[in-house]
């Protein structure tokens, strides 16, 4: 079967190659794949920045946001043929860790936890994928043309879990959220702050493209420039971009008892001058909370799944700005302007 490799390590390496069929190891439900979903951690992959392959191989089969149709399912794993499905991403750690013994792999706290697609295990982008029925989510009827993007949905759906979660260690009432960067994952931490009925504001360079309608449809604010011109102190930001100047500028004006949630990667050697002690003198006297988030374990596939069957599906549906023929995997991978979401089609059906 053909699949999307790179080769750990080596930038530029990605090909599509032919590669044996899944292997049991991998999962007794085998899937035939649909669509894949590409982010900026498979560019990073691409540019050698991160990755590792499975313990003996050289290449790593690419892709974490995946979609797919149930082929063949064993009796009693609650799967059948047809069921559409989307892979959970993490594995816990062997050992297993306080957390990923309770089936909380996103909060592994030895590192030693494998992705698809990412560390040590092969990822969605081929033909036919194996999944094991406990890592497999079935997808709610209706959601088929929105699918593959329940994996970034997840994502969001644990950031907003653990800013709740985070918010409720005293009386709170939060009124306004600040996301920043409008790409696909500050879109969905939007939608996430829509749902939730609270005053909106979204930040990003662009000021042309998709972009600015898309936040405005959820009733929000779009926003270029610096965070002080906005005038507000939020009680939540979310920093989806990742850049050390935003995320410093994010930590001047979050608002008291304020709730800042770290969910971009950050290249390194990004350094900004900043005053630690003037830092944590207004944390500190403010109550303020930096934390930051990774990854999503099933609970939060579950409220991905609810997000997205509550949002517009319009509007979801504009998220994904193109879906390309596995063919054009190479013009799936070449960045464009307009580009919010961008999709490979493995297989039609
Ligand atoms: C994926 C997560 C993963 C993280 C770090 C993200 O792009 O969506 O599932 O945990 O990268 O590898």
């Amino acid at each position: 079967m053909k699949a999307l490799t790179i080769t750990p390590g080596r930038a530029n390496s990605a090909s599509v190659e032919q590669v044996p069929e899944p292997a049991l190891s991998d999962g007794s439900i085998l899937v035939r794949a649909l669509e894949l979903g590409i982010c900026g951690t498979d560019f990073e992959l691409i540019s050698a920045q991160y990755g590792w392959a499975p313990p003996g191989n050289n290449h790593l089969i690419l892709g974490h946001e995946s979609f797919g149709r149930v082929e063949e399912a064993p009796q009693g794993t609650g799967f059948q043929k047809g069921d559409l499905v989307v892979g959970i991403v993490r594995r816990p750690d062997p050992d297993p860790c306080l957390a990923c013994a309770v089936g909380q792999w996103d909060m592994c706290r030895n590192g030693k936890y494998t992705e698809r697609g990412i560390k040590e295990r092969h990822g969605f982008g081929s033909e036919f994928w194996r999944i094991e029925p406990d890592f497999a989510v079935k997808l709610a009827g209706g959601l088929q043309d929105v699918g593959v993007l329940m994996e970034p949905a997840s994502i969001l759906a644990k950031a907003w879990d653990h800013i709740t979660r985070i918010g409720q260690r005293a009386e709170w009432k939060p009124k306004t959220v600040l996301v920043t960067g409008a790409g696909p994952i500050g879109l969905l931490a939007a939608l996430m702050g829509s749902q939730r009925g609270l005053e909106l504001h979204v930040l990003d360079r662009v000021q042309e493209g998709p972009k600015p309608q898309l936040v405005h449809d959820l009733g929000a604010t779009y926003h270029t420039g610096p965070i002080q011109d906005i005038g507000i102190a939020p009680d939540i930001i979310v920093e989806c971009t990742g850049v050390a100047s935003v995320i410093a500028e994010s930590i001047d004006h979050l608002g008291n008892d304020g709730i800042l949630c770290l969910a971009g990667v950050s290249s390194h050697d990004q350094t900004v001058n900043r005053d630690l002690g003037a830092v944590n003198r207004k944390m500190v006297l403010e109550n303020s909370v930096i934390f930051g988030t990774v990854n999503a374990n099933r609970n939060h596939y579950r409220m991905a799944q609810e997000a997205l069957l509550k949002a517009d599906r319009k509007w979801l549906l504009r998220l994904i700005s193109r879906r390309e023929p596995f063919e054009n995997w190479k013009l799936a991978l070449t960045r464009k302007p307009d580009d919010i979401k961008v999709v490979i089609q493995i297989n039609s059906n």
